[in-house]
């Protein structure tokens, strides 16, 4: 898949400064059932990698592993990942446990230098010691390659690495993971690994002008590239209010389930990061998600009758053969568009990517066939799209916000941008 899948992970990108107060500082063992003992543990830093997804961010496509490269895209310029791999010239093999420690938690590399937070360390700063540990164990264990980093395409004053000195004063909220007592373990370890690891407020969160996350509301909605994450939190249209517990679970495990498949980043991510996770895990993300409470309801404005009416048709032509009358879709094949958060989310970015280059469910050791969905880019024009996607996001009960030609416009040029 291709490399803008991070450029939400902006340059300044988002701090989780989600964190609760952290009055109380818990037994930090609670939120690390998984972990061996005192000694590091490569097997154990294994699976606490795929968990991080750093394999896919620290590989350039046809590269060596870890050996990075790999253009994250900001809206600032472009940052190359670096080679974490054991070489001792090029990559890490050189550095201390305590140096690794230090990059991972204050984002500073082992000469003193500034990195930038399209490297996910202000998440990476809620990872315990033991399992930052473990994560470098583990890269040891990795074959050295020899590839000199690449320099990061930043304007001034960005390009100065000290300039990160004040966003980290002003975003990072720096500090291992404090276990909330009043909730129980199976809650910590899944705030533990949403807040840390799994950085997915990354995507799931809104970001300020400087790309930090909304710190009050980490998991409200943001956008992903050119899609829009939805909410995680509890509303019923956009956000996670309709889902069981076991719904979550089996995304993440397979990037489907009877609502909903995970297309664009998130297939990424499910196929790289969440189908390898436990499922006791991947169940304590799903408690806690769902104990996330519903963000203030938007009532949108209604859309006009014409409007509904040759979206209808539009629908009837080119969607109902799949997603079937009243948008039920048909199970284990088709998502259903109705009650759907993908289609009601607070931005329509999903569902017109979706509409304009089709869309591919990851294959996963669960699911191995991925089924896809054609690309409606050179059968639909701008006007049409906006009424179909204005219609779907208010037929069958759903809600939410009309869509004009102009949005599907600017997506349109974004994704063929993306393409050359
Ligand atoms: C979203 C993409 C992304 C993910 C996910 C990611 N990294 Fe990185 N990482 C980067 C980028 C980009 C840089 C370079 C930042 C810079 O040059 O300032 C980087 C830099 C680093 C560095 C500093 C190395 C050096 O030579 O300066 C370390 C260490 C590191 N990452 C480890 C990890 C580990 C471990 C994980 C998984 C737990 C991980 N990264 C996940 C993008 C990512
Ligand atoms: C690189 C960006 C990115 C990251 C990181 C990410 N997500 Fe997502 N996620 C998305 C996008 C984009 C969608 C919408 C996909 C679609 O509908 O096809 C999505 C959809 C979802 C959905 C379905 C929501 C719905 O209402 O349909 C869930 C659940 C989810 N993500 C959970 C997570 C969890 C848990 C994490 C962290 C472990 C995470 N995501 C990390 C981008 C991301
Ligand atoms: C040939 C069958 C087919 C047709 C025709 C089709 N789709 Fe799909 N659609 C799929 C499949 C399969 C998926 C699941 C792929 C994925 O999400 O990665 C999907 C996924 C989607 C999603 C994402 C749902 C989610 O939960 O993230 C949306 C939105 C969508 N389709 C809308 C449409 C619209 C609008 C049309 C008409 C322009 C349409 N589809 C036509 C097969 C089809």
């Amino acid at each position: 898949m291709n490399a803008l899948r991070h450029i939400a992970i902006a340059l300044a990108l988002a701090v989780a400064t989600v964190v609760g107060t952290g009055t109380v500082i818990a037994n930090s063992a609670d939120v690390q059932r998984a972990s061996p003992g005192p000694h590091a543990s490569a097997e154990h830093g294994r699976y606490l990698v795929r968990a991080g997804d750093c394999m896919s961010c620290h590989t350039a496509d046809n590269g060596a592993p870890f050996a990075g490269g790999r253009a994250v895209p900001t809206p600032f310029g472009t940052i190359y990942s670096t080679n974490i791999t054991p070489d001792r010239s090029t990559g890490i093999g050189d550095w201390s446990e305590d140096d690794f420690y230090r990059a991972m938690h204050e984002g500073i590399a082992r000469d003193g230098h500034h990195l930038y937070p399209a490297f996910p360390y202000p998440w990476f700063t809620r990872i315990s010691r033991d399992d930052v540990r473990d994560i470098k164990a583990y890269l040891d264990t990795r074959p050295a390659v020899r590839q000199v980093n690449r320099a990061p395409e930043l304007p001034w004053p960005l390009s100065v690495r000290g300039a990160m000195a004040v966003w980290n004063g002003m975003y990072l909220d720096e500090g291992v993971y404090r276990a909330d007592p009043a909730k129980s373990a199976q809650w910590n370890r899944g705030a533990y690994l949403v807040r840390g690891l799994g950085h997915c407020s990354a995507c799931h969160g809104d970001k300020n002008f400087a790309g930090a996350v909304d710190k009050d509301h980490p998991l409200n909605g943001g956008f992903a590239e050119n899609m829009y994450a939805p909410a995680l939190t509890g509303g019923k249209r956009d956000g996670l209010g309709q889902w069981s517990e076991q719904d979550i679970v089996d995304y993440l495990g397979s990037g489907r389930n009877a609502i909903a498949t995970a297309g664009g980043a998130m297939a990424e991510v499910v196929q790289q990061s969440t189908q390898y996770l436990s499922e006791p895990d991947r169940r304590a993300i799903a408690v806690y998600l769902k104990s996330l409470p519903a963000p203030k309801a938007h009532d949108p404005a209604g859309i006009d009758d014409e409007t509904m009416k040759r979206g209808a048709a539009l629908y009837l032509d080119n969607c109902e053969a799949c997603h079937m009358r009243g948008g039920t879709g048909q199970a284990g094949a088709f998502p259903p568009l109705k009650n759907s958060s993908a289609v009601q989310a607070a931005e329509p970015d999903t569902l017109i990517t979706a509409i304009l280059q089709g869309d591919r469910v990851p294959a996963t050791q669960a699911d191995p066939t991925g089924l896809a969905m054609p690309a409606f880019a050179d059968r639909l024009d701008d006007g049409e799209i906006a009424e179909l996607a204005s219609y779907i996001r208010n037929a069958w009960g759903n809600r939410a916000a009309g869509v004009d030609a102009g949005e599907v416009r600017s997506i349109r040029n974004t994704l063929r941008q993306a393409h050359h």
